[in-house]
Parts: C-alpha cells; sequence; structure tokens
C-alpha cells in the first residue's frame, strides 16, 4: 500500500512516521524544497529518539526510511492508494488540495483530512468522490498517542469508513472512535473550552501559568497543563478550532481570548515556532 500525506509539519511528519514504521509506503508532499527537508529531517530526528530510547532497532528505523519519500511536487502522490491531508488549517488551501488530490488519484479508496476545524463535507463537496472523503483526525505526538476519530460526512460512503477503519487499527496499530461531522468532533468540542478558560484565567491575573498548569498535572493528574498543551497543539491551530466551535455552536466559552488572537498575530504559535506561553528556544 502507498499513501501521500500532504502537509509533513508537526502532525503530517508524525503520521508518515507512523504508516512508515508500520510497512507502508508513504510520500510526503511539502509546499517548498526547503520544507520537504525539514519534514524529512523531523522525521529522522523522531526515528533517532526512538532508537535512543529503546522503542525501535537501528534496523527498524532504516527499514521506515526506505518506506519513506519526502518531496515538494504534488505530481508526486500520483499511483497513491490513499491520500491523508495535514496541511496548514486553512479551509481554502485545503479546498484546493482536495480538489487537487481528486483528480490526480481517480482510483485512490480513501481521501482523508486531519483538519481540527474544517467541515469534512466543505472538503467532500470539493471532489466529485465526496463518498470516498473523511475526517481522520490523528493526536499529537501521533507516534505516541493512540486514538484516531473517524469522522463522517453525511456524504461518507459506509465502505470508506470500514476501510479506513481497518487501515488505521490493523495495519498503523490505532484505536478509532466515531464522530458525526460537527465543529470540534468529540474531543475538540470538550478540550478547546478548557484551553480558552486557562488562557483567560492567566489573562486576567486569577493565577501564574506554571500554577494554572502546575494545578492541573498535580490535582488532577493531567500528564500537561492546559498551558503547555496550547503550546504543543500550536496557538494558530487552538483559535481555528475555537472559531469554528464558536461559528457552529455559539457557545460563549469557545470565545477566543483577546490574549490568543495577539500571540497568533505576533506569530508567538507555540512550540513549533520556539515560542507560545513559554520559551522553547533554548
Ligand atoms: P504545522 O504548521 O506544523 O504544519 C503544517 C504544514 O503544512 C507546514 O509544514 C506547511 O509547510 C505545510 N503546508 C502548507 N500548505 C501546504 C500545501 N499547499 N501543500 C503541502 N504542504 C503545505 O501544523 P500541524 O500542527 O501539523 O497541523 C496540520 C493539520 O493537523 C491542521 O489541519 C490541524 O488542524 C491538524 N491537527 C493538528 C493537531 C495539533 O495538535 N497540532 C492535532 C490534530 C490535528
Amino acid at each position: 500500500m502507498r499513501v501521500g500525506v500532504i502537509g509533513g509539519g508537526q502532525m503530517g511528519a508524525g503520521i508518515a512516521e507512523v504508516c512508515a514504521r508500520s510497512g507502508v509506503d508513504v510520500t510526503v508532499v511539502e509546499a517548498s524544497d526547503e520544507r520537504a527537508e525539514r519534514s524529512r529531517a523531523s522525521i529522522e530526528k523522531s526515528l533517532d529518539r526512538g532508537v535512543r530510547s529503546g522503542k525501535l532497532s537501528e534496523d527498524e528505523k532504516s527499514a521506515a526510511l526506505d518506506h519513506l519519500a519526502v518531496t515538494a511536487t504534488f505530481e508526486d502522490l500520483e499511483g497513491a492508494d490513499a491520500a491523508i491531508e495535514a496541511i496548514v488549517e486553512d479551509e481554502q488551501l485545503k479546498r484546493d488540495v482536495f480538489r487537487r488530490l481528486d483528480e490526480l488519484l481517480p482510483d485512490a479508496k480513501f481521501l482523508a483530512s486531519n483538519t481540527s476545524s474544517v467541515p469534512i463535507m466543505k472538503l467532500g463537496a470539493e471532489t466529485k468522490h465526496p463518498g470516498r472523503v473523511l475526517g481522520m483526525h490523528f493526536f499529537n505526538p501521533v507516534p505516541v498517542l493512540p486514538l484516531v476519530e473517524l469522522v463522517t460526512s453525511i456524504m461518507t460512503e459506509p465502505e470508506t469508513v470500514s476501510e479506513v477503519r481497518t487501515f488505521a487499527e490493523n495495519v498503523l496499530g490505532k484505536q478509532c472512535i466515531d464522530s458525526q461531522d460537527r465543529a470540534g468532533f468529540v474531543v475538540n468540542a470538550l478540550l478547546i473550552p478548557y484551553l480558552l478558560s486557562a488562557i483567560r484565567m492567566y489573562e486576567s491575573g486569577f493565577a501564574s501559568k506554571e500554577d494554572i498548569d502546575q494545578g492541573m498535572v498535580l490535582g488532577c493528574a493531567h500528564p500537561m497543563g492546559p498551558l503547555r498543551l496550547s503550546d504543543l497543539i500550536g496557538l494558530d491551530t487552538l483559535l481555528a478550532v475555537a472559531e469554528s466551535l464558536h461559528d457552529e455552536f455559539r457557545d460563549p466559552a469557545s470565545v477566543s481570548p483577546a490574549l490568543l488572537n495577539r500571540m497568533v498575530e505576533a506569530g508567538l504559535l507555540g512550540r513549533k515556532t520556539g515560542r507560545g506561553f513559554y520559551d522553547y528556544s533554548k
């Protein structure tokens, strides 16, 4: 099986790594040669970490790399059996990608999006075959977290869902839950209002960021506090999901705090840019 992964950032690189480690041939398409190089380097670094921690042998690492191709040429996807889109959370760019995927891969079994906030139906509507379009929502870091949300639009065919479930569970070793095509799907509809509340709490001077995070780690046994988790998700992605939740449900709990808007405008997007609520540059 050969899978195309479009976008090789935090999520796309993780998805590609999991595919390659599962013996699936994977072609990652990035927006430029420089970004393609960066994506390959981050996958190699993650595999190296796996070797250092004893989760992976040197042989398994080189076998995974043999399954991996990274490119900046979209047409290199030709002949892929399936595609998973994981580009930046921008509706228009994603629509363009789906239109091009549909044309380039007429025989692909499924075209999935890892989007956190764009309705799957809007992506399906760009194609001539909306029945094979669905959401495959992975969690960050992809090699570590077992969950995939399978998101079906009103046009997704049941055969597509069972095909993707079998692929995610039996080939990639993930565990799936099902969600309708509603903003936030299951997990973010619950998680994002909580993260926004933590940002509002910090913004109002109610408590320090360290104490907010410590509170949830030590008091609720969360592996990471809400501000660190926001940095890990990426503040641009968090903002996009908050806006989609607010558009759909009009719940005041999903209104983005001014601080989050300002940080995104300033390019302080969290771990991926080296600075968010915390500094990761060192
Ligand atoms: P990111 O900013 O790390 O990566 C996005 C990548 O897309 C960049 O490397 C960029 O160069 C590339 N890109 C942009 N336009 C492109 C194009 N036309 N063709 C090919 N590549 C293109 O973002 P991240 O965090 O990886 O998010 C990607 C997607 O995954 C978004 O839809 C996001 O909502 C979703 N997601 C993010 C999660 C997270 O925790 N960050 C969790 C689950 C889903």
